[in-house]
């Protein structure tokens, strides 16, 4: 390559699936039957409802144009009586709430909104990695705040509280926890309103995975009064209604901060495809029977996905709420790594090595439960 790239690639490394998957690609397409358990991508469709609008929506010829930036009114009407009924929180439809091609984008967006080079920002040691890797690319630097193995994975307060904020703008938070399925707890996310408030960071946090295998009622950041001061929320339709490839999330918070992300984001896209908009408001109107009918079947494979950490002999808690199972690697395993590597190879099993969400997770192994009882079960043949 004869031009070079930018210096913020300089710390960027490809995402680990980007370039995993293309290997399990290629090793399939040599003819190896692997099964891949490692990816959150929800294997089953989205409700008849959704389906049925989408077409319906298709072969209207008003429907192809460009949209409003700023998201369909329909569905951001829809995202906030959803947000009203699953969290008893209110947020403004037309003000409070802008739709995303997905939650992840919407990483990028707060983060070229808020961020300036030599900014830091802090998130959770362990956690998805866009947050860091966004960060880094904004200039800013990434400072990891300890979740505490032996505390159910909850922060680190001590170490939060005797931090410099000086440089701090920004940090990252998301409960349920992915990826070690530990549940929101309202005094946990009270306490970060409070520490952004007296610190003044911007508080964001992501919450995609309250709907799935729920241990409790599920809760929102605004579930804490006077939240919307310091914090935006992220959700997306791809876990809570089998869309992930749809790619419809949003963000919500108070119209100061949705207006500033605005600004980025109506530079970047031109929002999304109308027929998907109106399908993901009928997507919005199901109620308990669908969360329902989707967890009982993540129940039964999460079973299964436990029988094959036994098998490896890893250890879980048995509670763990989104739809992954984490799981400590025996003492005797000298690294997740090289048991995923082993079992990608020798049995053609592809699970997830916990390193890729902080180094925390050298010693830790994820299963997703997005494929058929009959995957797990021809897994735990093969081991
Ligand atoms: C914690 C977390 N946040 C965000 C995302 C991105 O979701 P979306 O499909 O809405 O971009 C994921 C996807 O796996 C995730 O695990």
């Amino acid at each position: 390559m004869i031009i070079s790239t930018a210096d913020r690639l300089g710390q960027v490394k490809e995402y680990y699936f980007s370039q995993k998957l293309a290997e399990v690609r290629k090793m399939q397409a040599e003819g190896k039957d692997v099964l891949n358990l490692a990816i959150g991508s929800p294997d089953l469709p989205p409700a008849a409802a959704v389906l049925n609008r989408a077409s319906e929506e298709l072969y209207k010829p008003v429907n192809h144009g460009y949209q409003s930036y700023a998201g369909l009114p329909e569905l951001k009407e829809s995202i906030s009586q959803w947000l009203q009924k699953v969290f008893e929180v209110k947020l403004d439809a037309t003000s409070e709430i802008l739709p995303l091609i997905g939650s992840k984008e919407g990483i990028t967006h707060i983060s070229l909104t808020f961020l300036n080079p030599g900014d830091q920002v802090l998130v959770p040691e362990l956690c998805y990695p866009a947050y860091g890797a966004v960060a880094e690319m904004c200039g800013a630097e990434v400072i990891r705040f300890p979740l505490l193995e032996d505390n159910g994975w909850q922060p680190d307060w001590q170490y939060l509280q005797e931090l410099d904020y000086s440089r701090i703008k920004l940090l990252w938070l998301n409960y349920p926890h992915m990826p070690t399925g530990q549940p929101a707890d309202f005094d946990t996310l009270s306490r970060f309103v409070q520490l952004a408030k007296e610190k003044q960071v911007l508080l964001c946090h992501d919450n995609p995975y309250s709907m799935i295998l729920p241990s409790g009622k599920p809760i929102s950041i605004f579930s804490v009064p006077g939240a919307k001061e310091v914090a935006l929320e992220l959700n997306s339709m791809s876990k809570s209604f089998n869309m992930a490839g749809w790619r419809i999330g949003w963000v919500a918070g108070s119209k100061d901060y949705i207006q500033a992300i605005l600004k980025i984001k109506s530079n970047v896209d031109s929002g999304m495809f109308k027929p998907m908009m109106l399908a993901a408001v009928e997507a919005l109107k199901l109620g308990d029977e669908w969360f329902d009918s989707i967890n009982k079947v993540y129940a039964q494979r999460r079973v299964k996905a436990q029988a094959i950490m036994d098998k490896l002999g890893c250890t879980y808690s048995a509670d763990q709420q989104g739809m992954f199972v984490w799981a400590h690697i025996p003492d005797d395993v000298h690294s997740a790594e090289d048991l995923v590597e082993r079992l990608l190879h020798e049995n053609h099993v592809f699970i997830t090595p916990g390193f890729i969400f902080g180094d925390k997770g050298k010693k830790y192994v994820r299963i997703s439960l997005c494929s058929g009882v009959e995957v797990y079960e021809e897994a735990l043949k093969r081991l």
